[in-house]
């Protein structure tokens, strides 16, 4: 892990999700959704989804009937959720500066979104706002890659 001098701003500058349509059309229900239905379902509401992207696990946590808050720094992922689904709170922000001023039962960072976690200040601020937002028996949620058992493409190198 890097304690490099880059901006924690570096990903939102980059603003990589901006094609959601494409992003939904490689990016499917899988074993991982199902995973995280589950816990939601077992855990209850209010469930916070963190980097939700255009929403496929925070509209079927919802429809299965717990209350939900979608949050997202793409104003792109974003959009293609609100029209997707309604009646859901979608918040556009970033996880490592999130004040929302109210707690959750779970909260949720999925489709290897952590990984947009850079640098040891990234996931210092991240987990100081995650403490801020979960109740004090709340779970937080979240998995990463391990590259010990597969290499994801040419430019993905191991940070740890
Ligand atoms: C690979 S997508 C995963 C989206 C969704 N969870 C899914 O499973 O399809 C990563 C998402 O995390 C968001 N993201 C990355 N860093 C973030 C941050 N610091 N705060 C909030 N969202 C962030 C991106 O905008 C993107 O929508």
């Amino acid at each position: 892990m890097s304690e490099d001098n880059r901006s924690p701003d570096d990903f939102s500058q980059q603003n990589a999700y901006t094609d959601a349509e494409t992003y939904d059309a490689e990016n499917q229900w899988a074993d991982d959704d199902e995973f995280y239905l589950a816990l939601a379902k077992e855990i209850g509401g209010p469930v916070l989804d963190v980097g939700c992207g255009t929403g496929r696990l925070t509209c079927a946590i919802a429809a299965a009937g717990l209350e939900i808050t979608g949050f997202d720094l793409s104003p792109e992922m974003l959009a293609r959720a609100r029209s997707l689904a309604g009646g859901i709170e979608w918040i556009e922000g970033d996880g490592r500066s999130m004040h929302l001023g109210r707690r959750f039962r779970l909260i949720l960072m999925t489709g290897h979104a952590f990984q947009h976690l850079l640098t040891v200040r990234d996931l210092h601020a991240f987990f100081e706002r995650m403490r801020e937002h979960l109740r004090h028996d709340g779970t937080l949620a979240f998995e990463t890659r391990n590259y010990a058992a597969k290499t994801f493409g040419h430019s993905a190198k191991p940070t740890l």
